[in-house]
């Protein structure tokens, strides 16, 4: 219909597919044990959610006991580095998200370790170079994304997994981006510690889960309980990880067919943009990228002007991370990038979907047109 709102925010969250919530349902009614409880009741919570670790470990070539859930990706990232970075130096990538950021200033402000904030290119890739001179220099953790949140920019994740793997330093990536569309597999990318969420593939919010390849020592962020190993103390959210495991089983057997669809989606989009704007370019453009995002930058714009034009017009876009949009500070990313402070505040995020379609990014292309010469007239 003309005027259906249109929803080009995916990279933020999500929405539940309905076959996820049918899974769920039971856990949120008349399945209420406690998995830690050795009765009939609990015993079926915990067979409920060691089928849902199967599930999700599957997705990722994992042994399923090598993976914890967590209450969301942040918390995973944040159980990686603080959990593993103590000690030492470690090292993290200037464009990672503020779950991986955050706590590795925490290590360095507390003491715990010197962190060395690796710089990226133009194109927001950190180059072999630097990563081969930072892991020889003796890191024991480097976290370096897999895919990039903001511009879609993939690292190329087998290659730094093979480096520290050679020098025996730990390997964390952020997977969250990377899973509605990326092939993961941990014994391919020589990962040690991985992160993923839940609700960027359609399953439930407030879900995640860190791989952590066996003999990985970790200090865990919450104790208290021998849940999840020891690892995340406190009674597990049993519908949202039978959410988080459904998800993940549906996106097994639809990843490469969404995946495809939504490359052809951006590619159109991407082509008609370029052709109909002047003064717009792709943040990342030579770089790899993962098929779902698009980073506009638009000479002269604002993009959070941007963002409120196209909502009005009742599409779905942002500027940058979900989590940092109440900041009027650019994107520390494509800061990152080597842009200056206006050209990064000129910029607007579109990711899409399996479920987007020709006709919505159509319309969203011509708005923005619109919007565009309506703007800087
Ligand atoms: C790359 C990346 N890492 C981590 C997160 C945080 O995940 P969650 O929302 O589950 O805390 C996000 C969410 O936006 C993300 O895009």
């Amino acid at each position: 219909m003309p005027n259906d709102p249109i929803y080009l925010d995916h990279s933020a969250t999500t929405p539940l597919a309905p076959e996820v919530r049918e899974a769920m349902l039971p856990w949120l009614g008349e399945h209420f044990g406690n998995p830690g409880s050795l009765h009939r009741q609990g015993r079926e919570a915990r067979e409920a959610i060691e089928n849902a670790r199967v599930q999700v470990a599957s997705l990722i070539g994992a042994d399923p006991a090598a993976l914890v859930f967590t209450g969301s990706g942040t918390e995973a990232s944040n159980l990686a580095i603080l959990g593993a970075g103590s000690g030492g130096r470690i090292a993290v990538g200037a464009t990672e998200h503020h779950a991986v950021l955050e706590p590795a200033r925490m290590l360095e402000v507390n003491g715990r370790a010197r962190v060395h904030v690796l710089p990226v290119n133009a194109d927001g890739v950190v180059e072999t170079e630097v990563l081969q001179d930072t892991v020889a220099a003796g890191v024991r953790l480097l976290s370096i994304m897999a895919v990039n949140n903001e511009t879609g920019v993939m690292a190329d994740t087998a290659a730094i997994g093979a480096l520290c793997r050679e020098r025996g330093a730990l390997y964390h990536t952020d997977a969250v981006q990377a899973l509605s569309c990326c092939e993961l597999n941990v014994e391919q990318l020589s990962v040690d510690l991985l992160t993923l969420s839940a609700h960027k593939i359609n399953g439930p919010k407030g879900i995640g889960a860190c791989y952590v390849r066996p003999g990985v020592k970790l200090d865990p962020l919450v104790t208290g309980g021998g849940q999840e190993g020891g690892l995340r103390a406190g009674t597990e959210n049993v519908a949202a990880i039978v959410g988080f495991g459904r998800a993940c089983e549906r996106l097994r057997e639809a990843r490469t067919e969404r995946a495809a669809h939504v490359l052809q989606l951006r590619t159109q989009m991407e082509a008609q943009l370029l052709a109909r704007i002047d003064g717009c370019w792709i943040n990342g453009a030579a770089a790899p990228r993962a098929p779902h995002i698009t980073s506009l930058g638009l000479k002269g714009m604002d993009g959070e002007m941007l963002l409120y034009a196209l909502d009005a017009a009742g599409i779905a876009v942002s500027r940058g991370a979900a989590c940092a949009s109440g900041s009027p500070a650019p994107s520390h990313v494509l800061l990152a990038m080597g842009q200056d402070y206006p050209t990064a505040q000129a910029a607007i995020r579109i990711s899409l979907s399996w479920m987007n379609t020709t006709a919505e990014v159509e319309r969203f292309v011509s708005q923005l047109v619109d919007i565009v010469i309506r703007l800087r007239a």
